[in-house]
């Protein structure tokens, strides 16, 4: 039933594909093993990522579900969401860039090793998509919005969460204490979410602005927070090279700013809700 949505390529559950992206291929690289790093200790550590998956799923009204749907999981992880998708909708495809999230969790129908940016789906096919804390890695997410339209069928839905700029703010004060170099992804601005959304087709339901944070006893335990989630994945080209020295570290602990003793992290996230006309 799924198979039809994947460009002639045939899905043999439970069989992980890959997909090559026509991005910048280091940077698309760099992602991959940063989040398939990750995986292990994902679900450890995403509490934030979590808070917002509930958010999304209350824009979700039930009575527009059914087992007929077909749902595409856009950066699905280590299928944190599948479950409760399966719930709502018959069919659930899980789809991420790296193969060991995909394959960390052994839930998953149907699983999709792709990239968002090259979505290997053919137009008017899906009938959902649901996307947690994961486009904020797209290339582009005012194309990436033009090509999810396109892949929905007339009426189709997108609940999207994505991160956006403000976000991981107390990291980049510590790590500027350090160099100049960029430690942590660039978030796009609210008001060039909103222009995507604008351009892109879809009507717009709900688009709910958040700020979700962790707070962590000391400023190691914050970085490592973020480390552990793969959020220092960088979609732009201006990372530091080379590693982290342990005197660099101690610097930017130093540096971190402190609230009530605290070490937080914070992430501004839009929540969107989205109609294919
Ligand atoms: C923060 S995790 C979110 C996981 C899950 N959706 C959740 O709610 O916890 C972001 C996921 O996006 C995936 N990702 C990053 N860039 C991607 C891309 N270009 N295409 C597909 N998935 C991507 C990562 O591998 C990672 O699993």
């Amino acid at each position: 039933m799924i198979a039809h949505a994947l460009d002639s390529k045939p899905v043999t559950k439970p069989a992980t594909m890959c997909h090559l992206n026509r991005f910048n291929p280091a940077l698309k690289k760099g992602a991959q093993v940063k989040f398939s790093k990750a995986a292990g200790d994902y679900n450890t550590h995403a509490h934030v990522q979590k808070k917002a998956a509930d958010d999304l799923f209350k824009l979700i009204k039930p009575s527009a579900c059914n087992k007929n749907k077909v749902c595409v999981d856009l950066g699905a992880g280590p299928l944190v969401n599948t479950h409760q998708l399966k719930s709502l909708y018959g069919n659930v495809l899980s789809m991420d860039l790296s193969f060991n999230m995909l394959n960390s969790c052994n839930k998953g129908d149907y699983k999709v090793c792709a990239d968002m940016d090259n979505l290997p789906l053919q137009s008017n096919s899906v009938d959902i998509i649901f996307s947690n804390f994961a486009v904020q890695w797209s290339a582009n997410f005012n194309m990436l919005l033009k090509s999810l339209y396109e892949v929905l069928k007339p009426g189709g839905q997108a609940f999207i969460s994505t991160v956006v700029e403000g976000s991981l703010n107390e990291i980049k004060t510590a790590f500027a204490a350090v160099d100049s170099h960029s430690h942590i992804n660039t978030f796009n601005s609210v008001d060039y979410i909103n222009q995507s959304v604008q351009s892109s087709g879809f009507n717009v339901t709900n688009t709910i602005s958040m700020i979700y944070t962790d707070k962590y006893s000391t400023p190691l335990q914050a970085i490592r927070s973020i480390k552990a989630i793969g959020a220092t994945t960088q979609n732009t080209g201006k990372t530091r090279p080379g590693l982290l020295t342990k005197s660099a570290l101690k610097t930017a602990c130093a540096a971190y700013p402190l609230i009530n003793q605290k070490a937080c992290v914070s992430y501004h996230v839009v929540l969107l809700s989205l109609t294919k006309a």
